[in-house]
């Protein structure tokens, strides 16, 4: 039996990768941050069949602790620092966590024989910045516009040179924008999601937002993590782009969630521009063809779909607030 080993198992990214792994017969180890983390006990409750570890990426050692306790075939690194507008704020944290922590734990799989192993390492459309063409394909030159974009540079440039260095399996799947239901409410597509199935119940009024011209090519997360496993799988390794290749504007996505409600977004979204960032991405755009033609990887949920089900989830989400 294939045992993996999984960071930041609390996010958006890593229940749907341990469900799919799990379902291939997977041995899966989560890996936890903290004492007394919320999502943690939500998980414990719906993952039972997750082994949970606690490490933290600015500590080499509870990274060594892991290692060798699950003696992985396979690491997927999601955890960081990722949403953006709080990067602005705290960048030296943001560079620790997300840009060194990517390298303490392949530090600790070379000191812990764990060279065989195969490593992932969530890298993003978000290192193109401000992208020099469209759309945005692995030979895209990075233009990091955020503390978050600039540590995420480092880590995968960290990851091609270990690859290139000691050998190891190692890949950055550079993933554009996904989104589910269990997106945290701070990004944008659950943000917005939340307020318009809120607002149709007559529990809020109105929604402040930033930049709403920013565009951005939206995927469903549970198609994002089939492509981490393929990539982990491939004879070589190789990074690759993983996206729509279709891209909307917030206002778009805006105009989509409230109209699932039947109501105008106009009546109900408040522009703000002490939400907009210091520097912005103003569009990403994936080229994906590589990972379709090699990998044959391929997305199932559009747009309209994706919208759909985030507005449908959080009419329900607030069916359980009192
Ligand atoms: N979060 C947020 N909140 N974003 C807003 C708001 C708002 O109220 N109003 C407008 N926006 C705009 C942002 O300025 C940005 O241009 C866009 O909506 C998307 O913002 P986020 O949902 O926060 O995502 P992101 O694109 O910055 O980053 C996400 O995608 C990356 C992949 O490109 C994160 O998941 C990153 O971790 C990931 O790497």
């Amino acid at each position: 039996m294939k045992s993996a080993l999984i960071t930041g198992i609390t996010g958006q990214d890593g229940p749907y990768l341990a469900e799919l792994l799990l379902g291939m017969g997977y041995n899966v180890y989560g890996v936890a941050r903290g004492q007394s983390n919320p999502r943690l006990q939500t998980l414990q409750e719906t993952h039972p069949d997750i082994h949970v570890l606690s490490a933290d990426l600015i500590d080499a050692s509870s990274l060594d602790r892991v290692i060798q306790e699950s003696a992985p075939d396979e690491v997927y690194n999601l955890a960081a620092i990722s949403f953006v507008q709080y990067s602005f704020a705290h960048p030296l944290l943001t560079a620790e966590v997300t840009g060194l922590g990517p390298l303490r734990l392949l530090e600790a799989l070379r000191r812990n024989g764990g060279s065989r192993t195969r490593f992932y390492q969530a890298s993003t459309s978000e290192m193109f910045g401000n992208a020099i063409e469209t759309p945005q394909s692995e030979r895209t030159a990075f233009r990091p516009r955020s503390p978050y974009g600039c540590a995420k540079v480092f880590a995968h440039h960290a990851t091609v040179n270990y690859r290139e260095a000691y050998s190891m399996f190692a890949v950055g799947g550079i993933l554009f924008n996904h989104e589910s239901p269990r997106r945290g409410i701070e990004f944008v597509t659950r943000k917005i999601s939340y307020h318009a199935a809120g607002i149709k119940m007559g529990r809020l009024r109105n929604v402040e937002l930033g930049n709403i011209e920013a565009q951005r090519d939206w995927g469903y997360a549970g198609d994002y993590v089939r492509a981490m496993h393929l990539m982990l799988q491939n004879d070589q390794p190789i990074d690759y782009v993983i996206g729509t290749g279709i891209t909307h504007s917030v206002r778009d996505f805006v105009e989509a969630a409230f109209s699932c409600v039947g109501l105008h977004w106009q009546d109900h979204v408040i522009v703000r521009d002490d939400h907009k960032r210091p520097a912005e991405v103003n569009l990403l755009c994936a080229d994906a063809s590589r990972a379709r033609s090699e990998l044959k990887w391929r997305p199932t949920v559009g747009f309209e779909q994706l919208v759909e089900m985030m507005v449908t989830n959080d009419l329900r989400t607030w069916q359980t607030i009192p």
